[in-house]
Formats: structure tokens, sequence, C-alpha cells
């Protein structure tokens, strides 16, 4: 089935808003207490790694970690990924997305990042040669995907097993000790892949001022 075309422009900007430096970036979606993006942003001090993470608890443990760790080339963020995405990231900034064992979504399919209409900015925010990797202890989640791969995004990827040893992120540690089967997908982005979004820029600086996000929110803006 075809998927809609993403509303981009109905976004709002996160709450305390900043944009990022226009350079290239790796970026984690979801990288829970940042197990993998203090680990990654240490072994590849020539990258620069963005971690947003949605949940305050975790996003918390993972800031106190980075303060003891000092990663100058890590920026963890508090945020939900997709309005982020949309407001600070470039057409072709990112070299490397990182999905790890992302919420499976058992309820809402149409929830999974690979069945969402986003998936199509997100992969007009990477470069030309750019990799998305998705982990899951999920074996249906990871055929969902290779199957939205071939038939939507049409988009090569290799599918990997991931080793009893890796001990990337919480998630897959505790997954790994069970003796779950988790893999990953390594998506590549071809040179002249297109999407709708390529000429898509976010308004710099251009942010509303107050962003409504909650019925709180609405209460006080009363
Ligand atoms: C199952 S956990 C995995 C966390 C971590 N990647 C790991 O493997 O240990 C999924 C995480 O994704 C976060 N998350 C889900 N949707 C998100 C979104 N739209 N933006 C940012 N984080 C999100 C959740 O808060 C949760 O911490």
């Amino acid at each position: 089935m075809p998927i809609r075309q993403f509303q981009a422009q109905r976004m709002h900007a996160p709450r305390d808003f900043q944009m990022i430096r226009p350079d290239p970036v790796c970026v984690e979606i979801g990288a829970g207490k940042g197990k993998h993006a203090l680990l990654f942003s240490a072994q590849h001090p020539e990258k620069k790694l963005i971690a947003i993470e949605r949940t305050r608890e975790k996003y918390l443990a993972m800031q106190k970690q980075h303060v003891l760790e000092g990663q100058t080339n890590l920026q963890a963020i508090h945020a939900d990924a997709m309005p982020w995405i949309v407001h600070a990231l470039l057409p072709a900034q990112v070299q490397q997305f990182f999905i790890l064992y992302p919420n499976p979504e058992p309820h809402n399919p149409a929830q999974r990042w690979l069945n969402m209409p986003f998936f199509e900015f997100l992969l007009s925010r990477l470069q030309p040669g750019g990799t998305v990797t998705l982990a899951s202890n999920i074996p249906e989640y990871i055929a969902e995907a290779q199957q939205q791969l071939i038939e939507v995004w049409k988009l090569p990827f290799v599918k990997e097993v991931i080793p009893g040893t890796s001990a990337r992120t919480h998630f897959e540690i505790k997954y790994l000790e069970r003796g779950e089967l988790c893999q990953q997908l390594i998506i590549s982005k071809p040179e002249g892949y297109s999407t709708r979004f390529d000429d898509f820029k976010p308004l710099q600086g251009q942010n509303p001022v107050q962003v409504v996000t909650s019925e709180t929110d609405i209460k006080n803006a009363e």
C-alpha cells in the first residue's frame, strides 16, 4: 500500500529548540540511557553524534553519564525525534542514523518507523551513501521492515545477526542475555535517490514563540 506524504510543515518546533551547526552529523533516535551514544562517540572522535531521547528519565541518565565521560562530539537532546529532525536537520546532512531496538508498537503498526510517512523525510536528511541501522529482537519487526524496504522505499540493505557478545545498548544486553535472536538491517541510500523533501529546509530562527504540546499547555496559554 502506498504511504501518504508526510506533512512536515505541520510539525511545531520542540520546546526550547535550538538549531545545530550545519556540519555532517550522525543521529541516534530513541537513544535510551545513551549506552550506544557514549560508546560510539568515544570510538569515533572524528564523528559528531546527536542522540535524541523522548523519555525524560532516560535522557537525564544519558546526560548524567555524558557529563562524567565528557565526549565533546556527542550532543544529547531531550525531544521527540520527529519534530526535532524536521526543524534541525538540513537535506543530506546525516551520515548515519541509528534506530536501535525501537518500541515494537504491537497494537499500532502504523507507528513503526518504516511504516510511517516520516521515514521519507528521514531519508531526505541522509547523505548519498549514508546508512540507517535498524536493530530489533523481534523477527517479525525485521521482516516487515525488510518488506517495506523492497516494496515501498526501494532501498538496498543487508541483514545481520547481532553476535551474542554484543553489548551496545541496555535493551540489547537484556535480549541477548535472554537468548533472543537480535538482528539489524543496515540500509543504504544510493547516489541519485530522491525524495519529495530534498528541497525542504527548516525555517531557521522562525520557530513559534509558544509551542502548544499538551492539554496543560493549552490551559496555561488561556
Ligand atoms: C525500547 S527503548 C530502546 C532504547 C535504547 N535504544 C536501547 O536499545 O537500550 C526505545 C526508546 O525509544 C524512545 N523513543 C520512542 N519514540 C521516540 C521518538 N519519537 N523520539 C525520541 N525517542 C523516542 C523511547 O522513549 C525509548 O527510550
